[in-house]
């Protein structure tokens, strides 16, 4: 029987889907990559998120290793080349988070723009400030997206009901004629855009991508959207573009500082600080793509994914 190696949890369904299929599935929450390896070096698939790095020397102990199953979307914890060497299929669902990403961006925006999280604090404290929390509107605003792929699209769908004009920029697509979108590129985000929304992997490519370099391209003060990677942006940069007005707000999901695993934050630096006391900056904890109804699509998508590898 090909063995299933679960190392994190996902939803039942593929587990459920697998073993229907006549997989044997395998429980390895707890393993470390040691008690992995040496237990598992015989296995067919691997189920990963984030928890381990799948490098080179951890892949080179398996014999068997058919498939790596990656639930979500970003791929930079497998060394992908060293994988594709093996003729290991290294599979991602980033269609099955790709809506929850694009709402979760859009209601970070629409909750900056309309002072939601302060107003609701005040109104708790009996606080009831009108004025001071006028809002701002979506609506005319141009919206550069940078990377054009799952994340991007879907984002570039939710907004099209809002008038706005929205830019897409991904360095390896041309002539894609997006549905959404028009087409773009990065001089024309730089000239145009109000608010740039980042939808890229972390590659030594993207890694600070967004820095203070980048942010003095920008003709007009923009607001930032980041659910990709926090290292794709400096942090440093952006409270300095906070302080001179050149960044006007920004929505952050993920921060430089997390542990490969985005379960927690691995150190406090003085940016960090800096950046978590700014009233012009919304977070939340690397949820953009984990909803209730992700959960499930991630399965269904790698199902089907493991499924087309065998046939
Ligand atoms: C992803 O890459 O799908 C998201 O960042 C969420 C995650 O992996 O936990």
């Amino acid at each position: 029987m090909k063995k299933v190696l679960f190392v994190d949890t996902v939803h039942p369904y593929l587990w459920e889907e697998l073993q229907k299929k006549g997989y044997s599935c395998v429980e390895g929450y707890d393993l470390s990559e040691k008690a992995i390896v040496e237990q598992h070096k015989d296995t067919y698939g691997l189920v990963i998120r984030s928890r381990i790095s799948i490098n080179a020397n951890f892949l080179s102990h398996f014999n068997k290793l058919t498939f790596i199953a990656r639930a979500g979307s970003g791929m930079e914890n497998i060394d992908l080349d060293y994988a594709h060497s093996k003729n290991i299929h290294a599979i991602n669902a980033a269609e099955g988070n790709k809506q929850a990403v694009a709402e979760h961006a859009l209601g970070m925006i629409l909750s900056l723009f309309n002072n939601l999280n302060n107003a609701d604090g005040e109104v708790r404290k009996g606080i009831w400030q009108r004025e001071k929390n006028r809002g701002i509107e979506l609506s005319g605003k141009t919206i550069g997206i940078i990377g054009y792929g799952n994340n991007g699209s879907a984002l570039a769908k939710v907004l099209s009901g809002f008038d706005t004009k929205v830019l897409a920029y991904d360095k390896y697509k041309t002539n894609y004629t997006p549905k959404y979108a028009i087409e773009s590129d990065m001089q024309t985000i730089f000239k145009q855009a109000d608010i740039l929304s980042l939808h890229i992997p972390l590659t030594e490519e993207t890694q600070h991508l967004v820095k203070d370099s980048f942010l003095k391209q920008f003709q007009k003060p923009i607001y930032l959207i980041n659910t990709s990677r926090g290292a794709c942006l400096d942090t440093k940069s952006l409270v300095t573009n906070l302080n001179s007005g050149k960044v006007l707000g920004a929505c952050i999901d993920v921060l430089e500082y997390e542990k490969t695993s985005f379960e927690n934050l691995s150190e406090q630096t003085t940016e960090l600080k800096q950046l978590l006391q700014s009233d012009k900056v919304i977070f939340s904890p690397h949820i953009a793509g984990w909803t209730q109804e992700s959960q499930l699509k991630i399965a269904q998508v790698l199902f089907q994914k493991i499924k087309s590898i065998e046939n």
